[in-house]
């Protein structure tokens, strides 16, 4: 059993899904309920979890130092190792930010090849990417630490107190895109495991592939709550909702009523393929168009977190209306199903000391009083696990590795007022976008890939003539699990065709830009 104090970092539930993947078991706890969690039962290793805060920030997430004395093994990422040097002596101070790619150098590498000085450096190679977010810094590490390894800018990137089995690493280790991370994990519950010796209950499986979403214990939840009663489905043909559509299809049958909402805001031809989902399964969707509506209530919209909660709220407005006819009609419709994930969930704020980061329109853009409860299967888990429940259910690659497509659609590819025309626009652009990443056969090997309207304005000579006109960003993304992304490496040749029908097809358009920025500390979408 792994402890994970949560400080708040967006990526707590990311860790404690690592250390599960080796077989461990993981509980996260608040950090002021650290101690007496221990005192109920003693865990096989601690990990403190990164967070927004400053620790010399005022109500800065404390721990008792009572907890150095358990002589349990402890490591501290980012914010938690920043934590544990304040405590035992050292010095953190505002440093250089620094957020996304860094390189590591292993201080002792070993000349056989491998830095096997300590265990928790096991296996790793002598330089390696890492990724930094953080705003402090330690700049003294307390007494009886050692440095396994460091980048250009941080010295104390990667420390050890080899006797006393704690640990501190500024960068991130459990993040798709450090390389190594997965290791130095294995190697820090492989510490945990020699700390108790013969008693260990620590079994630390080889590959994290064995780890398996069980989708049975996920359906037998799904029919514990909603029992008899009806369940209405908000599904986009997202990868999301149709898998958790798909899990309710199977798991109620004809109880679950799976509703489209045309909102204008979606891609073409969106409504066919939601069809094509639920063909061979008893279940029907409603289309509802709302296409006239939606507009109206963006006019004059230009706060992004405005537009999602005009758009979560005006969802459940609509499926409350159907809650009614539904009820009206001898069904007895209790909940609804969302597509959520936990990436969701945790940019919306989803734990104690946590940032906002958006309010995802499926989570934080709900109204507050909704008669409707909520269902949502997907809620703990990622992006691939979500794909790999979608694949053991035996849906197509057509569906499972679709494009995400985020609810608010096009409303938050669009900066500034969302207009008829202006969304008119940006579907060309992202027309052109698609056929030529589909020509390329580039499109199923990108996780995201679109165009921005930025509402940013510059001049182009179009036929010898002055033209000012809107600036397109195109973002284009690789991930696996949404929490961070790198930008993709996009042959020139596929960007310049790209670029020159856009500004040659689409009026108004006076130049096209590419965003190579990493999340993070970018979001993937730019509202
Ligand atoms: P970000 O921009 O948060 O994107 O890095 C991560 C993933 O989430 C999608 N996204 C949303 N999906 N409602 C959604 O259903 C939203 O409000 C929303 N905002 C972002 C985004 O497209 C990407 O797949």
């Amino acid at each position: 059993m792994i402890f994970i104090a949560d400080f708040g970092s967006q990526t707590t539930h990311l860790i404690a899904r690592r250390i599960r993947e080796f077989g461990a078991q993981t509980k996260i706890i608040r950090p002021k309920n650290l101690i007496k969690e221990i005192d109920k039962s003693k865990p096989d290793g601690i990990i403190f979890s990164g967070g927004p805060a400053s620790v010399y920030e005022k109500n800065a997430p404390e721990i008792d130092p009572k907890i150095f004395s358990f002589n349990i093994p402890i490591l501290g990422i980012c914010y938690g190792f920043q934590l544990i040097s304040k405590l035992l002596g050292g010095s953190v101070v505002p440093g250089k930010k620094e957020y996304g790619p860094a390189t590591l150098g292993i201080s002792n590498f070993s000349p056989r090849g491998e830095a096997d000085k300590f265990q928790i450096s096991n296996g790793l190679q002598k330089t390696f990417v890492v990724w930094m977010s953080h705003g402090d810094e330690v700049i003294k590490i307390p007494r009886g630490f050692e440095i396994i390894g460091s980048t250009e800018t941080v010295p104390f990137a990667f420390v050890a107190d080899e006797k006393k089995k704690i640990f501190g690493l500024q960068f991130h280790p459990e993040v798709e895109h450090t390389e190594f991370g997965i290791q130095i994990l294995k190697n820090f519950l492989e510490e945990c495991q020699k700390i108790k010796t013969q008693k260990s209950k620590i079994k630390i499986t080889t590959q994290s592939s064995k780890y398996v979403v069980n989708i049975i214990k996920i359906e037998k939840k799904i029919k514990k709550i909603v029992g008899e009663s009806y369940v209405i489905g908000a599904v986009s043909g997202g990868v999301d909702s149709t898998v958790a559509g798909i899990l309710t299809a199977e798991t109620i049958g004809n109880h679950f009523i799976p509703i489209y909402v045309d909102n204008g805001l979606m891609r073409d031809s969106t409504r066919e393929h939601v069809e094509k989902i639920f063909k061979g399964h008893k279940v029907k969707p409603i289309a509802i168009d709302v296409k006239k509506e939606m507009l109206k209530r963006l006019k004059g919209v230009v706060d992004p977190e405005k537009k999602r909660k005009i758009i979560g709220n005006f969802y459940i407005e609509i499926f409350e209306k159907e809650m009614q006819k539904l009820i009206k009609s001898g069904k007895n419709v209790k909940f609804l199903l969302q597509g959520t994930i936990y990436s969701d969930v945790i940019e919306s704020k989803g734990t104690k000391h946590a940032s906002k980061i958006k309010s995802h329109h499926n989570v934080g853009g709900l109204p507050k009083n909704m008669k409707l409860k909520l269902l949502e299967p997907l809620r703990h888990f990622y992006k691939d696990e979500v794909r790999l429940i979608g694949k053991n259910l035996g849906l197509p690659d057509e569906f499972v590795y679709k494009q995400p497509f985020p609810g608010p659609g096009f409303a938050i590819r669009i900066r500034g007022e969302v207009t008829r025309e202006r969304l008119e626009k940006e579907r060309l652009v992202d027309n052109i976008v698609l056929e030529e990443f589909e020509e390329s056969g580039i499109l199923k090997n990108v996780f995201l890939s679109f165009p921005v309207l930025t509402g940013a304005f510059s001049t182009a000579v179009k036929g010898d003539g002055r033209f000012f006109g809107e600036v397109v960003a195109l973002r284009v993304v690789e991930s696996k699990d949404v929490m961070t992304s790198k930008w993709s490496r996009v042959p020139y040749d596929i960007l310049q065709k790209i670029s020159s029908r856009i500004v040659n097809e689409i009026p108004g358009i006076s130049r096209v830009v590419y965003d190579i920025t990493t999340k993070p500390p970018a979001t993937m979408e730019w509202e």
